[in-house]
């Protein structure tokens, strides 16, 4: 069991509690805050129960959510008084005076300025060629001449759960002889080849990638590499090996069963 995956549950716990006790001190403020708070730990729990959420629904639902929560707490004047009042009580009170200073002259500069600095400074990333990164998989592939229905493929590895512990060992073996110089020994995308690569490798941890696929997927984009791609994704554009030519099938199922456990993640299915 990995810890990390406990994180946002207990951040969607804190939230509620905060709300909560919030609500009770009638506290509209703090009770947006924690409402906030919960939904986040909450959206990012999703993991736990059924698909991952992509990151940018997750920015559009906390947008919403803010905007949704601020009208509601402003449309009676009282409510919306008590919303401000800790805001004015630390901007005008004679008896905040340090949190004043602490926050309106130490923690707002300094986050102005990291935000500043995070946009000034040059980032060294490729042009962004317009391309498609998860092209649709053909029907159907050939894996050194074998004809294999993508459709239907699943990882053949899965039905022995008694051996996953060994299968993902494996998939480790064949991870780091083979992948982790792209994709990096964290699963980051940022192995140490990655910055010559435009595109650059894809990471696999998080929520964008692999998470969003079936392994059938992962199956044929490994066995095929850029030489598999369709014409969007301009098939001679991309680093990523034909690794039919070196590894067998049971490797490719392994190294995606690692893959995939070593990032939390779960193939996606329909
Ligand atoms: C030489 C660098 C390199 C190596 C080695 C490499 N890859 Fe890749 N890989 C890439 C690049 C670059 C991309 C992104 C471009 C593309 O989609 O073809 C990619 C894409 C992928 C994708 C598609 C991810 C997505 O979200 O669409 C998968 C899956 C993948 N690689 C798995 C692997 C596995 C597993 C290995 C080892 C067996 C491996 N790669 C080895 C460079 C590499």
């Amino acid at each position: 069991m990995n810890i990390m995956q406990y994180i946002f549950p207990a951040i969607g716990v804190f939230g509620i509690a905060v709300a909560v006790f919030a609500a009770v001190r009638k506290s509209p403020f703090f009770n947006f805050i924690g409402i906030l708070i919960a939904i986040y730990g909450g959206l990012m729990s999703m993991p736990l129960i059924m698909p991952p959420l992509p990151a940018m629904i997750i920015h559009m639902y906390m947008a919403t959510a803010f905007l949704t929560f601020l009208i509601y707490f402003s449309i009676s004047d009282e409510t919306w008084k008590a919303f401000l009042r800790p805001i004015r009580a630390v901007l005008a009170d004679e008896d905040k005076k340090v949190m004043r200073v602490a926050i309106v002259y130490i923690f707002v500069p300094l986050l102005a300025a990291y935000i500043a600095y995070a946009g000034a400074k040059p980032a060294f990333a490729p042009p962004v060629t317009p391309r498609e990164t998860h092209p649709e998989p053909p029907m159907q592939m050939t894996f050194k001449g074998q004809t294999i229905n993508i459709l239907k493929l699943q990882n053949p590895l899965r039905e022995n759960a008694a051996q996953l512990n060994k299968y993902t060992e494996d998939g480790k073996k064949v991870y780091f002889q083979n992948c982790f110089f792209c994709h990096g020994a964290d699963l980051s995308g940022k192995g140490v080849f990655a910055k010559a690569f435009n595109p650059p490798p894809p990471p696999f941890m998080g929520t964008d990638t692999i998470a969003q696929l079936p392994e059938s997927y992962v199956f044929w984009r490994v066995s095929k590499g850029w030489a598999g791609l369709p014409s969007g994704s301009h098939p001679w554009d991309s680093a990523m090996p034909q690794f039919e030519n070196w590894l067998d099938q049971n490797s490719i199922w392994d190294v995606s069963i690692y893959i995939y456990s070593a990032t939390g993640n779960k193939p996606r299915t329909f």
